[in-house]
């Protein structure tokens, strides 16, 4: 294979057979097509798109680049993924949920990068939870509780964790097929019957319109079509962020609530919806482990099997206190009409609850919560949200840059 000639004909606009793809991505991952051929064929890609077929070719050849789960005979293994978001905590609930509902979730997560949060981070915050797990830990876990959430190791789509690296310097993130194939690889590697896609579009998105984002639910969904997987989509708007929390810590406590029956209706909702679809369950069966403690009760089994305590769970928001915890107040009198989760997730990130280079740690105790919901109503001087910083400086940027994120309508 002449990588260069395979590099121009994507250029061109040619269509790749699904052999030029696969020796492209096993050149890559054994190291022989190095960073500057597979920048350049992604930056191919994305000025010249892919058909349906070189997109499902791409999938396989970066899910079977390492290792996948093989499941034996049993209940039904289900996930979901949602596109990221800000304060999207769903994660966190539905996978014990689902695991009460019997299916098996074996759910390989990332950390946030950008605005968006990530589901490991969250995770990291309750003390020596283990995400990185190997696979047979997993299997074995999965087996015995029906729900395991880890990180992708070493072994486990390598091609994807490679090209995701070179994308995200070279420019090359925001094209359908990439994210397609790279987000479809790591689902598919985990070999589910049903899987579910939470496709998120807005301000706080990685897709800012419903049109794009239908295109990718579409990409997505014909790959998962190809693999004989049973795919939902689901498009939701991410205007304003998911809940009333943003940060680590607080959103895992805010998962707690959830857990525990309570917490905000919109993630309660979005929870349920999504775990209905592939429990094949219904809302209120669902809503009645969340109600009667079992959803609860699985998750500490989780946090247990994974390293943690269960009994910090409840004193969470004390073990990671942040030094300043100030409150914003509403400026006017009214109906709450916009919380841009765009800029409330940039300043969580400037606060330190995200990273800029993928390397960066995060700070579990900081970010914003106690965010008022459009739609409610507010009297001037009443807060709109809170801020946990570690520091004055970092409490009077943040309320600087959330300035412009609520928009208050007199009534
Ligand atoms: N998440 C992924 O895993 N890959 C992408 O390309 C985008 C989001």
């Amino acid at each position: 294979m002449h990588i260069p000639t395979l590099i121009s004909r994507k250029r061109d606009g040619a269509e790749l057979s699904p052999d030029d793809i696969r020796a492209l991505i096993d050149g890559y991952t054994s190291g022989s097509v190095p960073d500057y051929q597979m920048s350049a064929f992604a930056m191919a890609v994305f000025f010249s798109g892919m058909t349906p077929v070189e997109t499902a070719a791409l999938t396989r050849a970066m899910m079977e680049s390492g290792d996948r789960f093989h499941h034996p005979a049993g209940p039904p293994v289900v996930d979901k993924h949602s596109t990221g978001g800000i304060g999207d905590k769903v994660s966190l609930i539905l996978a014990p949920l689902v695991a009460c509902a019997g299916c098996r979730i074996p759910m390989v997560s990332g950390r946030g990068l950008g605005i968006t949060g990530g589901t490991l981070d969250k995770l990291e915050s309750i003390p020596g939870f283990q995400v990185r797990i190997g696979m047979d830990e997993a299997a074995a876990q999965l087996a015995r509780l029906g729900v395991v959430m880890m990180g992708q190791t070493d072994r486990f789509c390598p091609a994807d964790r490679k090209l995701y690296a070179l994308r995200d310097v070279t420019g090359t993130v925001p094209s359908i097929p990439l994210i397609t194939t790279s987000i479809m690889s790591k689902k598919l590697a985990e070999s589910p019957d049903r899987l579910v896609l939470d496709v998120k579009y807005g301000t706080g998105a990685f897709m800012k319109t419903e049109d794009e984002a239908r295109q990718l639910a579409a990409a997505m969904q014909a790959v998962g079509a190809e693999m004989n997987v049973e795919t939902h989509a689901m498009l939701n708007p991410m205007n304003e962020p998911t809940g009333r929390a943003v940060g680590n810590a607080l959103e895992v406590s805010e998962a707690l609530e959830c857990l525990d029956g309570g917490g905000p209706a919109d993630l309660r909702e979005l929870t349920l919806q999504l775990a209905a679809t592939i429990t094949r369950q219904s809302s209120a069966q669902l809503a009645a482990w969340l109600d009667d403690g079992s959803a609860r009760r699985r998750f500490d089994e989780l946090v247990a099997a994974q390293g943690g305590n269960p009994a910090d769970l409840p004193r969470l928001a004390e073990l990671h206190r942040a030094p300043v915890i100030r409150e914003l107040p509403a400026v006017a009198s009214g109906l709450l009409t916009k919380a841009d989760a765009g800029v409330i997730g940039q300043t969580a990130l400037q606060l330190g609850a995200g990273r800029a280079l993928a390397s960066d740690a995060v700070d579990p105790a900081v970010g914003i919560d106690h965010l008022v919901k459009t739609g409610e109503s507010v009297q001037a001087g009443q807060a709109l949200c809170r801020i946990h910083a570690r520091s004055e400086a970092d409490a009077e940027m943040a309320a600087s840059m959330l300035g412009c994120a609520f928009d208050i309508r007199a009534d």
